[in-house]
């Protein structure tokens, strides 16, 4: 069966407002003629393509009749900027004189422009992100004394390392809850759909393609899609990837709940080990500049409803790391040979975690349970810092659990009970629920 061409799909769409031509002819594998050069994509056009498996890429083949401009870029930029009330701080990082002169740099890419203008049109919110998050990376390049070749990779693959998601099933790519086994697995091919996206254009440099492959790997080798080791990644790998972990955690401490940027530093430092420490510091240094502080201010009611929650979350997750412990610790012998596997290296992880944030010590908990008679002003900031951490650390164990899976079959034999470790997974899914 031929694979859906989702990409040609998007066309299809993109179609009813702005023509899309073919540049060329377009042939399937054997040689066929699929598509005459000059027709117009439409919906019946384009049921046929995906029918065929092609000989060439379709974005070659294809061109838009209005793909972005350089003005429209950086408009949406500017505005996505005013938005997200992060002017004063680019400003301060000085990154916007730079970031006009990388995009004027992609339009001179025919092929990139209408990656853009897809992905504009088809899923705004990856499109609005790339946009802010390559200007972000001009700041780490900044820190860490990145060349100008190496400068424009970072920028470039910032801008397009999320592109390949067109490429992916939308009920996928824009499912609200969490994916399952395969649809995770097909998530993470991302990453490879952009480098043969930037294969296709020889006058980008091929370290983009590489930077992009490497943005979700992480440097205590949990990353994917090759759970690669810190020797083996690119620093301008390490900024993209960095970028998209500060990005995430804007969205959902920032943006969602109204949190000041200065939050960031904190959750960064829970998982000391995802970054190497250069490009860590190198964040750390750039939020700092935003000089901002936190506060959180709780009525009495509130507080008593926070530290119920955060009790139960704690001891919940403290079950749930004991029972990782239980499987991990107590059955290391049957686990020894791999050692080296994803799952087992974030358990290590993990544990490093637990000790140096204390995070679920008995300490913690103490303090918790203290803390209803307690109304300073000081008490309220650690409280809310902490449930914030909390809610960070629940996502990390989540995440663990999730990439447990895919090893489950290929663990199961070496233990003498293989049920074992299915009802111990089971378990501990319906703890995290
Ligand atoms: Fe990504």
């Amino acid at each position: 069966m031929v694979p859906v061409n989702y990409y040609a799909e998007h066309l299809a769409e993109i179609n009813k407002t702005n023509t899309v031509t073919a540049t060329e002819n377009i042939y399937n594998v054997k040689g066929a003629l699929i598509v005459a050069e000059g027709r117009i994509i439409t919906a019946e056009l384009m049921q046929k393509i995906t029918l065929h498996k092609l000989a060439d890429s379709l974005e070659s083949c294809v061109m838009l009749e209005y793909p972005l401009d350089h003005k429209k870029i950086v408009g949406d930029l500017k505005d996505r900027v005013q938005e997200l009330a992060i002017d004063q701080f680019f400003e301060k990082l000085d990154v916007m004189e730079e970031a006009i002169q990388h995009f004027s740099y992609l339009t001179q890419h025919p092929l990139m422009m209408q990656k853009l203008t897809v992905l504009a049109e088809r899923l705004p919110n990856i499109y609005n992100r790339s946009l802010i998050s390559s200007v972000f990376s001009i700041a780490l390049c900044n820190e860490l004394n990145l060349n100008a070749e190496q400068r424009r990779i970072v920028f470039v693959g910032c801008v397009i390392s999320d592109s390949g998601l067109l490429n992916i099933n939308p009920d996928v790519v824009n499912k609200p809850g969490a994916y399952n086994e395969d649809e995770w697995r097909l998530f993470q091919g991302h990453v490879l759909i952009a480098r043969q996206f930037v294969k296709l254009q020889p006058d980008i440099n091929k370290m983009v393609g590489i930077a992009i492959v490497e943005h979700h790997e992480r440097t205590d080798g949990c990353g994917y899609p090759r759970g690669l080791k810190p020797e083996n990644l690119s620093i301008e790998g390490q900024i993209i990837g960095m970028t998209d972990t500060i990005g995430a955690l804007f969205r959902k401490h920032v943006m969602r709940k109204k949190c000041s940027t200065a939050v960031l530093e904190p959750l960064l430092q829970i998982n000391t080990s995802a970054h190497s420490s250069e490009v860590l510091n190198a964040a750390l240094k750039v939020i700092r500049k935003q000089e901002e502080s936190y506060s959180y201010s709780y009525s009495e009611e509130e507080l008593e409803k926070l530290i119920d929650d955060l009790t139960e979350r704690q001891q919940r997750l403290t079950s749930c790391f004991n029972k990782l412990k239980e499987l991990y610790i107590q059955h290391a012998d049957e686990l020894i040979e791999f050692e080296n596997t994803r799952p087992i290296l974030m358990f290590r992880q993990l544990e490093k975690t637990m000790d140096t944030s204390g995070l679920l010590s008995e300490h913690q908990a103490g303090w918790l349970k203290e803390g209803s008679k307690n109304n300073q002003s000081d008490y309220h900031n650690a409280i809310g810092e902490y449930a914030l951490l909390l809610e960070e650390l629940e996502y990390y164990f989540n995440f663990i659990n999730r990439n447990v899976e895919p090893y489950l079959s290929e663990i199961q034999d070496c233990f003498k009970d293989p049920a074992f470790i299915f009802s111990h997974h089971a378990e501990l899914d319906a703890m995290l629920a």
